[in-house]
């Protein structure tokens, strides 16, 4: 077990040695890149002793943004031989700077909020800055992502969950004929059996592919592509981004109506992933109507996207019985269960603190102790991407920024 102090003072360490400057690496080596989520993260955990550095983590993150709203998944900023896919495997050349050509959970909205509520006078600028950049990020969500009411995935990545078996069923309708010529860069950094598998890294390629054959051109994705599956993470963290756009909006005398509206569609919309066999929302491919078999940790964000449940919260504490550490990012009683590998059971800090910070807006107590659990997880297992739910042991890749923020804020107690 590590002390708090000494903690805290390597988590910041942690941050300075993913720093890039004006954008934060996820991790040296396994991830050199600007990702979508992670930044926001990142930009929480400066937050705790540099205002400014978060701001601009943020900033940097939208100077990604493509004409059209959407905001990359990754930004090459520097090219880097350590991953695949590169930029050229990609092919998406539609914004300032080479990326990826989906998105990303958008938690960086619910951060500028949290940014501005710490600190109105840094924060009021610099919101009045981004501000437009956000809602049109929204606008394209709306546009090209929002399917029989909720939020689609059209890429495993773009759920940031990316072996989830919440994508199974929609995967197993992929089939990868010819031999696909790659490397992985991935599982020479990390233990194979905490990672995807190769077909499921071979499918993962076959949508670039097929993304690359448009263009990136949207409407012809969503009649080529057989994999758009309703998302309840993407759905909820869209929900949330939403309720905070409305505050921040506010803030500056805009009209809010059509956030308002459409927050209210998506309320209505989450019944499409309501699976009453699983009583619990559960992820649900829009081709076929299928349900996943099981939940992820992603169905928990309920709370965080603004919907209470008196089942899910059954759920809730059933697997807060069943496993030491919060919320495994698969229900631990689930056939699939993998304890170890990357989505389909280990348990991931970021998830814990915004299914706590939900259950926190409607009074639950079982916030302060997923709170307390995941401090306790990252005590025992240091900063890594992800942990044991049962042990708490480290997994995956090492000294990970977005664990070493979700520390910074819960140490600091904000
Ligand atoms: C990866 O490469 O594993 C990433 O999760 C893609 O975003």
């Amino acid at each position: 077990m590590f002390r708090d102090d000494q903690l805290t003072e390597e988590a910041r360490q942690v941050l300075l040695d993913n720093d890039r400057g004006s954008y934060t690496v996820p991790t040296k080596g396994l991830y050199p890149y600007q990702w979508n989520w992670d930044s926001a993260f990142a930009s929480l955990g400066y937050a705790t002793n540099d205002m400014n550095r978060a701001w601009i983590e943020l900033e940097s993150l939208f100077s990604g943004q493509w004409p059209n709203g959407m905001v990359p998944h990754i930004l090459f900023h520097e090219l880097s031989q350590d991953y695949f896919p590169n930029p050229s495997d990609w092919g998406a050349f539609g914004g300032p700077i080479p990326s990826s050509g989906i998105s990303q959970p958008p938690v960086a909205p619910t951060v500028a909020k949290i940014l501005w509520e710490l600190d109105r006078e840094v924060g009021h600028k610099r919101v009045e800055s981004l501000l437009p950049a956000m809602l049109k990020w929204y606008q394209w969500f709306m546009d090209n992502r929002f399917q029989e009411g909720v939020i689609v995935a059209t890429h495993p990545w773009e759920s940031g969950r990316d072996n989830s078996p919440d994508w199974d069923k929609a995967l197993s309708r992929i089939h990868v004929d010819a031999p696909l010529d790659y490397s992985r860069k991935d599982t020479l950094m990390v233990n194979e059996e905490m990672r995807p598998t190769k077909e499921e890294y071979d499918k993962y390629y076959w949508l670039v592919q097929l993304g690359r054959s448009t263009q990136w051109f949207e409407s012809e994705l969503k009649v080529k592509s057989p994999f758009r599956v309703g998302d309840p993470g993407l759905t909820f963290i869209f929900m949330r981004a939403i309720k905070d756009l409305i505050a921040l909006s506010l803030e500056f005398g805009l009209e809010t109506t059509q956030l308002e509206e459409d927050y209210n569609r998506l309320t209505e919309g989450t019944s499409y992933l309501w699976n009453s066999e699983l009583e619990a929302y559960a992820a649900r491919c829009t081709k076929t109507g299928q349900f996943a078999d099981s939940m992820s940790s992603a169905s928990f964000l309920c709370w965080y996207g603004g919907v209470d449940s008196q089942l899910m919260y059954n759920h809730l504490c059933r697997i807060l019985k069943d496993v030491l550490f919060g919320i495994p990012s698969l229900d631990s009683r689930s056939t699939k269960f993998d304890r170890s590998r990357y989505w389909r059971g280990p348990t991931w800090a970021i998830m814990n603190f915004m299914i706590a910070l939900g259950l926190k807006e409607y009074s639950y107590s079982e916030a302060e102790k997923l709170f307390e659990a995941t401090k306790t997880m990252i005590k025992k297992g240091g900063f890594a991407e992800y942990f044991d739910p049962f042990t708490g042991d480290p997994k995956g890749g090492k000294h990970f920024t977005w664990t070493a923020a979700v520390w910074l804020y819960l140490a600091g107690r904000f």
